[in-house]
């Protein structure tokens, strides 16, 4: 009999990568999966602990579940809740605590023994979250659903680095990267089934550093993610190739040189800077300055000049002066982002940062958050308006929001609408960029002959 399961996915993209993970290994139990919680048999909340009141709208979300559960049960059926993901590695049994109609709660290192857990959960509530596990992989199936054009892959996991802001050492554990020939495998069968850019995903994914494929002169070497990024680059079908999120300190000669030599590899780098303090950044335990991510912005463009950039700001970290979110400015405006993510400092249990005395008070975080964030979007609108009258090579790979439009992704990660059948979904087209949004371009498919 066919079981409907729900998965809602919070968070990062290798939440995204974990949930169809999910999905494929629930699938040989007769889980198919459905767009939404009524009617489901198994509702997974895949939760993401990084920024403030995570934890607040799971509870609130279970609220709701647990009404939709009494429902089902009050007509004799059987709904499963399960809490997946960060805040359930950091809550676990206070989760079971507050929320007892809760059926599983488990980590992001355990979901390979899903199957056993369901069984286990027929009779009482299961909590997983054994820490760190790193082996997971070794048991999740080898098929793969590429059910778009675009996927993700998962390199690496964890980080060592300890950022004195960030909760993901406590979630998901210590530094782990997948062997390559694994990797390379699971890539070959995504492209096999319809991916035509995959994006290489690691909490510090640039720390790469798995063992070689058995099979080179190499044998035994360790890769690193450029090495990895040049043997992916032979698979055929395989268009693009991205990867996030990085860490500047980890931005090496092979990465460096894989994007000047690799045409799969998108120009288009997502490298969290955090501040632009030397002050904050030293605080924060970043290990690296506002000269050296300059420095490594510098040899990347040198590398691949057209290469666009992204970052992760935290306004209001204690400590923070005027003059260092001056610095922070002044960094924007010198190396010049395509997009951003800019967040207000908020502290998270268990971190350091968040018993540091010289909070900074609300207020002041919120006008040096609107004031960046002024600064970013007129760098976006600036960069999204530099490419109106080009022709750019785009990968479509879902239908628009409109009746015969479609969307996909420019080399520089910018969202582009036009018109077309959804046909033309998995091909890589040349456009010709007509307008810009602050947040997407619209552009028209240019006849192949006239393609530059
Ligand atoms: N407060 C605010 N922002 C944070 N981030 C991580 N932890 C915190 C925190 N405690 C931001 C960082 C990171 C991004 C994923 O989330 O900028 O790069
Ligand atoms: Fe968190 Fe990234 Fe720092 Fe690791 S490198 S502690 S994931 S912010």
């Amino acid at each position: 009999m066919i079981k409907r399961l729900f998965i809602k996915t919070y968070g990062c993209q290798m939440n995204v990568y974990d949930s169809a993970r999910i999905a494929e290994l629930l699938a040989p139990l007769g889980y198919a999966e459905t767009g939404q919680a009524e009617g489901a048999d198994l509702v997974l909340l895949n939760t993401c602990h990084i920024r403030e009141k995570a934890a607040e709208k799971i509870y609130s979300e279970l609220g709701a579940l647990r009404r939709l559960k009494a429902a089902r049960e009050h007509r004799g059926d059987r709904m499963l809740i399960a809490v997946a993901g960060c805040v359930a590695q950091a809550e676990g049994e206070e989760i079971l605590a507050r929320a007892p109609f809760v059926d599983l709660v488990f980590g992001p290192q355990t979901y390979h023994r899903l199957p056993d857990m369901l069984a286990r959960a027929a009779t009482r509530p299961v909590l997983d979250v054994e820490f760190p596990a790193a082996a997971k992989f070794d048991h999740l199936p080898a098929r793969r659903s590429a059910a778009r054009a675009t996927a993700f892959l998962t390199v690496q996991e964890g980080c060592d680095k300890f950022c004195t802001f960030c909760v993901v050492p406590y979630t998901r554990g210590a530094e782990y990267s997948r062997p390559a020939a694994a990797i390379i495998a699971e890539a070959r069968r995504l492209a096999e089934e319809g991916a035509r850019e995959i994006t290489l995903l690691g909490q510090n994914v640039n720390a790469y550093h798995g063992t070689a494929p058995l099979n080179g002169a190499d044998d035994g070497d360790e890769w690193r993610l450029g090495d990895l990024i040049r043997a992916l680059a032979k698979i055929p079908d395989l268009h693009r190739l991205r990867y996030t999120t990085s860490h500047p300190r980890d931005v090496d000669e092979t990465l460096v040189a894989a994007h000047r030599d690799v045409p799969q590899l998108m120009p288009f780098l997502h490298l969290p800077v955090q501040s632009g303090s030397d002050r904050i950044l030293a605080a924060m335990n970043r290990r690296h300055t506002a000269a050296h991510y300059r420095a490594t912005v510098a040899r990347l463009r040198n590398a691949r000049p057209d290469i666009a950039l992204s970052s992760d700001f935290i306004v209001g970290y204690p400590g923070e002066s005027d003059d260092d979110f001056n610095a922070t400015l002044d960094l924007v405006r010198d190396v010049g982002f395509a997009q951003a993510f800019s967040f207000k400092y908020s502290p998270r249990p268990g971190t350091p940062a968040a018993t540091a005395p010289e909070q900074v008070p609300e207020p002041v975080k919120a006008e040096r958050l609107a004031r960046l964030q002024e600064l970013l979007r007129a760098q976006q609108r600036a960069f999204n308006a530099a490419s109106v009258g080009r022709v750019l090579p785009v990968l479509f790979d879902k239908p628009g929001r409109h009746r015969g439009q479609i969307v996909g992704r420019s080399p520089y990660l910018q969202s582009v609408h036009a018109a077309a059948e959804a046909a033309r979904i998995g091909d890589i087209v040349p456009v010709m960029i007509t307008a810009a949004e602050p947040n997407s371009l619209a552009g028209a498919i240019v006849a192949r002959d006239r393609a530059a």
